[in-house]
């Protein structure tokens, strides 16, 4: 059969090759073989992958409708936290390539005068759910194999910033391999082909591969909270929510935020043929993203955050089943066709991801609950500008977190 390193067009793998011992190359080709390149035909489907079926408006739950059943939901939810029914997990396997670090975003210190960092206003934000439940909620981390090393040994020298080591867990995600936008393979070393995360959507698989299906059933576990690691303001394991979705009877939720305006960037919760769904906003027409109801409210009006609860029966369903592999472009540092060390300023690749909002579609229903933005959604992408850490330490100062 054809190798990779067969193919006329793989220049950055030929010319490493010309250039490596014969002892780099064994190294080299024993690594190569163990990929599985057909990830690479998704260059091709990359306008299909999203071929979407016929969009409709799914109606929220109004932090109006929240607040009259606040007791409610509260009690179902410290009850599922207490019987030790909910676990959350974190998604940190990114590699936060707009932030430009070269460490785990979780490490980013959002302080000013003081040192709070990233992961720490997390467990913060958990413990003040843990505290109010008297019970401590299993945190899973999702690391890579580029941060593994580095996160762990950041909460084993921060002392898991006050949170039971037992109750944390760390799993790492699969990775694939990068190429140029001809689909040439990128390759980070003589002997290494560039590689990067596979995307949030892999988290429950890769628990699975990583042996923690029979550690959430000991421990009773029935509903996970997946977050991201970047929203500073993240509220974890948040009992209303979890108690809303108990209350209605479905088998996921995501949290929502009422959009700025018709044409904010952001993903909307709605439904596709019937299931729920999100729908991107550069895929809304101008009809969708402008049309409102009879009360004057946009139809497509909430935009999820990145905090889903599933059920754990649910997924391990939905872990046999295919999700959609999205082509992403990305800044790919590589080793050029004269072994020269380049560090792209802009995108210069393709990586290969699958996206945990492609979860939700796989559900048979979800209940979209609205929070306030401005005390649950603060992301970090980039340093500045939109979605930055100077916005974000505006809003948890807005919010009374005392960064100095
Ligand atoms: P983003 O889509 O913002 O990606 O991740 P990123 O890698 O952090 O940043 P950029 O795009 O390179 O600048 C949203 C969430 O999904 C996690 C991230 O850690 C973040 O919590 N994620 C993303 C993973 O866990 N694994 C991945 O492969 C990608």
């Amino acid at each position: 059969m054809k190798k990779i390193w067969d193919e006329e067009k793989q220049t950055y793998i030929r010319a490493a090759i010309s250039r490596n011992t014969d002892r780099e190359n064994e190294v080299l080709k024993n690594r190569l073989e163990a990929i599985d390149w057909s990830v690479l035909e998704h260059i091709e489907r990359k306008e299909t992958v999203n071929e979407r079926g016929v969009f409709a408006p799914l109606q929220a739950v109004e932090q109006s409708e929240i607040a009259s059943r606040s007791g409610e939901f509260r009690e179902l939810g410290l009850k599922a936290i207490r019987d030790g029914k909910v676990g959350a997990v974190l998604l940190a396997g990114g590699q936060g390539t707009r932030l430009g670090l070269d460490k785990p975003k979780g490490t980013l210190c959002i302080g000013e005068g003081k040192q709070l960092y990233l992961f720490e206003q997390l467990i913060c934000n958990l413990t003040e759910v843990t505290d109010e439940a008297g019970a401590f909620v299993p945190l899973y981390v999702m690391t890579s194999n580029i941060n593994h090393a580095d996160t762990v040994s950041f909460f084993e020298e921060h002392r898991y910033f006050g949170y039971p080591k037992e109750y944390v867990m760390f799993f790492v995600q699969e990775m694939e391999p990068a190429c140029d936008f001809s689909g040439r393979v990128l390759m980070s070393s003589n002997t290494q082909p560039a590689m990067s995360p596979n995307g949030n959507g892999g988290w429950f698989l890769s628990m699975i591969r990583a042996g923690l299906l029979p550690e959430l059933k000991q421990r009773g576990i029935e509903w996970l909270n997946v977050f991201a690691v970047d929203n500073c303001l993240q509220r974890i394991a948040d009992p209303l929510f979890i108690g809303a979705t108990l209350a209605y009877g479905c088998e996921s939720g995501a949290k929502v935020v009422r959009k700025a305006d018709p044409y904010e960037k952001i993903g909307v919760l709605c439904t596709e043929d019937g299931s729920p769904s999100i729908v991107e906003y550069y895929e809304m027409t101008k009809d969708m993203a402008e049309d409102r109801r009879d009360d004057g409210e946009l139809k497509y009006a909430f935009g999820v955050i990145l905090n889903y609860l599933f059920s754990r029966k649910r997924l391990e369903k939905i872990a046999k089943e295919h999700m959609p592999i999205h082509v992403v472009e990305k800044k790919v540092p590589y080793i050029d066709e004269n072994g020269i060390s380049i560090k792209p300023q802009q995108p210069n690749g393709y990586k290969f991801e699958t996206l945990v909002l492609d979860m939700v579609h796989m559900m048979r229903d979800c209940v979209p609950y609205e929070v306030d933005r401005s005390y649950e959604f603060a992301p970090i992408k980039n340093l500045h500008g939109v979605d930055s850490l100077d916005s974000a330490r505006e809003l948890m100062k807005n919010c009374g977190i005392l960064l100095s």
